[in-house]
C-alpha cells in the first residue's frame, strides 16, 4: 500500500481507504487496523477517558457491565475482532465493519441476524463533541456494550424481525402507490421508535433515571443534559406517542422517553409489530425523519 494512504488515517470523511471502497458499492469491509494514525488513537483515548466518569454517573448498570465484559481498550481504537471475541459468547451479537450508511432494511435485518453494522472511522481529534455521522466511538463505545446484555439483545433482534414483517406485509399490496405510501409511514414509525429507544432511551433503575440510548452514551455533553437538565421533558414511553413524534438530530433532544426494563422494551417492540399487522402504523403523523428513496427501495426490494 502506498505510504501516502498509510499516513492518512481513518478519520471521518477523510479516509481514502473507506471512500474508495464505498464508491464501488461494497458495504461490508474489513477493519484495516494498520491505517489508524497516532492522531486517530489519540482521539479515541480522549473520547474514552472523558466519558468514563460520566458513564459511572449516568449509564445503566447493564452498559457498565458490558464495558467491563468487552475489555475495551482505553488508549487505542479497538480491534473489532477482539471486541467480537468477548461479545459473541454472551449474546451471539457481532460488530461488522461497514463502509458507510446501510439502507434501512439492510440495517434492521442485520440486527435480526445479530450483526451490528459498525463504522470504522473515527471523528477528528479537534471535533470531539459533535458530528452528524456515526463513528467507531459512537458504534463501539455507545452501542456495542449494550449488545452484551441478553434482554436488550433480544429486544434488538425482535426489532429486526419487525422490518421483515413490514416488507412482507407490503409485498401483499397490489397497488404500487399505496404500497409505497404505507411502507413510508411504517419505516417512519420504526425509525422514530429506534430513535427514542436504542439511540436516546432512558430507563428507570432502582428509582433513578439512567441512560441506555447509544446517542446519549457516546455524547459527553448530552448524557449529563439528558438526566439533569430541567429543559428536557421525560415521560414513560407510550408507543402511540413515540411513533407519531418527530425529532431533529442537530441539537440536544428536548423530549426523552423512559422504559422500566429491557423486558418492557421487548414488549413494546412486540406491540409495535402487532400494531403494524393491524394497520396502525399506516398513517403516522408527518414530519421527521423523512424516509429517503434508498430506504424505501431497500424495503420494496427486500429478499424475503
Ligand atoms: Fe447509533
Amino acid at each position: 500500500m502506498p505510504e501516502t494512504v498509510l499516513s492518512e488515517g481513518l478519520t471521518t470523511t477523510q479516509a481514502p481507504f473507506v471512500e474508495s471502497i464505498r464508491r464501488t458499492g461494497q458495504l461490508f469491509i474489513h477493519q484495516p487496523y494498520e491505517l489508524y494514525s497516532p492522531e486517530n488513537h489519540r482521539a479515541w483515548r480522549n473520547l474514552y477517558s472523558r466519558m468514563v466518569p460520566r458513564w459511572r454517573a449516568y449509564a445503566n448498570d447493564h452498559f457498565l457491565l458490558g464495558i467491563d465484559n468487552l475489555a475495551l481498550p482505553e488508549d487505542a481504537v479497538p480491534r473489532l475482532d477482539e471486541v467480537n471475541r468477548f461479545l459473541k459468547p454472551l449474546t451471539g451479537f457481532q460488530a461488522k465493519a461497514v463502509s458507510g450508511y446501510l439502507p434501512a432494511f439492510a440495517f434492521f435485518d442485520c440486527l435480526r441476524e445479530r450483526t451490528f453494522p459498525t463504522t470504522i472511522t473515527i471523528r477528528h481529534g479537534a471535533k470531539l463533541d459533535y458530528l452528524p455521522e456515526p463513528d467507531i466511538f459512537h458504534d463501539v463505545a455507545g452501542h456495542v456494550p449494550m449488545h452484551t446484555d441478553r434482554a436488550f439483545a433480544e429486544a434488538l433482534v425482535r426489532f429486526g424481525e419487525c422490518a421483515r414483517t413490514a416488507a412482507e406485509l407490503s409485498s401483499e399490496i397490489a397497488d404500487e402507490h399505496l404500497r409505497a405510501q404505507r411502507l413510508t409511514s411504517i419505516i417512519k414509525a420504526m425509525a422514530r421508535f429506534f430513535w427514542f429507544t436504542v439511540e436516546f432511551g432512558l430507563m428507570r433503575s432502582r428509582n433513578e433515571l439512567k441512560v441506555y440510548g447509544s446517542g446519549l452514551l457516546s455524547s459527553f455533553g448530552e448524557i449529563q443534559h439528558a438526566i439533569e437538565s430541567s429543559d428536557v421533558q421525560r415521560y414513560p414511553l407510550q408507543l402511540e406517542w413515540a411513533i407519531n413524534q418527530s425529532f431533529a438530530i442537530d441539537h440536544y433532544q428536548p423530549l426523552l422517553f423512559v422504559v422500566d426494563s429491557f423486558d418492557h422494551l421487548f414488549s413494546l417492540v412486540d406491540r409495535l409489530e402487532k400494531w403494524m399487522r393491524e394497520g396502525k402504523l399506516n398513517n403516522v403523523a408527518p414530519g421527521e425523519p423523512e424516509v429517503n428513496e434508498a430506504d424505501l427501495l431497500s424495503f420494496l426490494n427486500a429478499r424475503l
